[in-house]
């Protein structure tokens, strides 16, 4: 398994890949990989012959100084869990000066109003930053195919946005969320968390659950009431925001329309942890 620092190495590399007739799989991630980014690059070698795995915490996302100081980098354990695939796949682990030669600076990017709703309220300039690093990832590798998990769906979303407006011919391909025996949706920033914390945190997966049961009985504003309620009983988590959205708009549903899929998001601090989840609600 290659590791790559630079883009100047990796370029021939993939091209002599290209050459012997490999479609590239991609799998951006931001390194201290549990196994629902393990997930993402098995569906990857599904799909193609090889894959490219990039591990760069990319400071232009982070609307948080303390949260990007403290996003665990794990770069050795990382490879060290990646090795059981050898030469499947190979790692681009760039340098800050490969990614940003220029300064590190955003690109400004209309994706048509859904950066607006839930993360993007939240995380001022977050989606311009993820635009910035995955179209500099995406002409540098130029895959065939790109992987992100329904974790982050919003991003997901956004990221289907970016290839449409950049015109690039890359598919994007959504993977399911990945959970802990408890339900806590596995992310590297779970890492902080105490044990306390991570036992809490799996309230966010019950509530969700517990709307999707509800969903169809009760209306949207009587279970945000209800998710508010819940919230205020637990010691380790301060909500952040619950919405019912439209899947693709990621709109506050108002009224339910048959033809259309939502979806429940959730945001809320555990400590100074922030965590994600959501769930599929038809
Ligand atoms: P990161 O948080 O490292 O996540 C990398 C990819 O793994 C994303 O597509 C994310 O949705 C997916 N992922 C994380 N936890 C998951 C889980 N429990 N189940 C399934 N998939 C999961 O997302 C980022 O990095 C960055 O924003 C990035 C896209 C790399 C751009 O910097």
């Amino acid at each position: 398994m290659r590791i790559f620092k630079n883009i100047a190495d990796l370029k021939p590399f993939l091209s002599q890949k290209k050459e012997e007739g490999c479609t590239v799989g991609l799998v951006p991630t931001m390194g201290a990989l549990h196994s629902g980014h393990l997930s993402l690059i098995e569906q990857a070698l599904v799909e193609n012959n090889f894959a490219v795995i990039t591990i760069f915490v990319n400071p232009t996302q982070f609307d948080n100084s303390l949260d990007f100081d403290k996003y665990p980098r794990e770069i050795d354990a990382d490879t060290s869990l990646l090795s059981h695939f050898e030469n499947k796949i190979c790692i681009y682990a760039p340098e800050l000066q490969d990614i940003y030669p220029n300064g590190i600076a955003s690109e400004h990017f209309d994706y048509g109003g859904i950066e607006n709703e839930m993360e993007g309220k939240f995380r001022t300039g977050h989606f311009d930053g993820v635009g910035t690093i995955l179209k500099t990832l995406f002409q540098h590798i130029k895959p065939n195919k790109a992987y992100f998990g329904e974790k982050d769906f919003q991003q997901l979303q956004i990221v289907k946005q970016l290839v449409i407006l950049e015109n690039l011919p890359i598919e994007i391909v959504g993977c399911p969320i990945y959970r802990e025996p408890s339900g806590l949706a596995m992310s590297s920033r779970n890492k902080r968390l105490s044990k306390e914390q991570a036992e809490g945190a799996a309230t966010l997966f019950k509530i969700l659950s517990h709307v999707r049961n509800q969903f169809g009985i009760k209306n949207a504003n009587d279970i945000k009431v209800w998710v508010e309620n819940e919230m205020l009983k637990s010691a380790m988590l301060t909500l952040e925001y619950f919405e019912i959205a439209e899947e693709n708009t990621l709109k506050p549903m108002l009224e339910l329309e048959n033809d259309k899929k939502y979806r429940a998001f959730i945001a809320a601090y555990a400590g100074e942890v922030r965590l994600i989840d959501n769930i599929p609600l038809n």
